[in-house]
């Protein structure tokens, strides 16, 4: 898909509903950008049937079929390129990238995880966060590196976890949190408003990370 704003690669596993997200926050004209590609790791993925509704191109590299990670890589890194995009969105996307991956997208290559990082890195948060008693949990927008869950934060939502809170209420209201997130941190790039140096992140000058609310 041809046309302006910042080009977009998003990458899913699952649901899909940040990549719709996003994709609704671009055909509203709120950020200045536009999905060229969505690419699936499963065929399977429910947000597979989800973005081809919102008519967007989608890609399916089931990963299972690959003979090893560096092949499924290789496709992967010539279907971003292919696309043209010019940031990489993980959306939901469950694959530990090898460090030869993420170097290849340094600075380009965006997450967004479920919990407040650096708390809770990889699976199950809710669950985690549920059983350790916390009484705050969200979600973390974050360039991707090499260190899982590891990388510069750009902007986290934080939401209370209420008394009589399951999974399902707490990652559903996690989930409401990350539509606004998400677009909003890849519209402060489209509109080159944050930077990436030396490892820090600047929005218009001021160091991140930000916090909502
Ligand atoms: C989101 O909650 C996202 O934070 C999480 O998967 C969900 C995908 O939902 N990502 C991770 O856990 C990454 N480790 P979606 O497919 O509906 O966007």
């Amino acid at each position: 898909m041809s046309g302006p704003g910042l080009a977009l690669a998003v990458l899913i596993s699952g649901r899909g509903s940040n990549m719709a997200a996003i994709a609704r926050a671009c055909a509203a004209g709120q950020i200045g950008a536009r999905i060229v590609r969505v690419i699936a790791d499963r065929r399977g993925a429910a947000g597979i049937v989800l973005a081809a509704e919102l008519g967007l191109e989608v890609e399916v590299l089931p990963a299972g079929e690959f003979p090893d990670r560096a092949a499924f890589e290789a496709a992967l890194r010539a279907s971003i390129d292919e696309s043209g995009a010019q940031l990489v969105v993980l959306a939901g996307f469950m694959r530990i990238l090898s460090p030869q991956f993420t170097a290849h997208y340094a600075g380009a290559m965006l997450n967004i995880h479920p919990s407040l990082l650096p708390g809770y890195p990889g699976l199950h948060t809710h669950e985690r966060v549920l059983k350790a008693g916390e009484r705050e949990h969200g979600a973390t927008v974050h360039f991707v590196t090499s260190e899982l869950d590891a990388g510069p934060v750009a902007l986290q939502a934080r939401v209370p976890v209420l008394p009589g809170d399951t999974v399902a209420s707490l990652s559903a209201r996690v989930q409401q949190q990350e539509h606004i997130i998400y677009p909003q941190v890849i519209g402060w790039i489209a509109d080159g408003r944050l930077r990436l140096s030396g490892g820090r992140l600047e929005l218009d000058g001021r160091p991140l990370p930000a916090t909502l609310p």
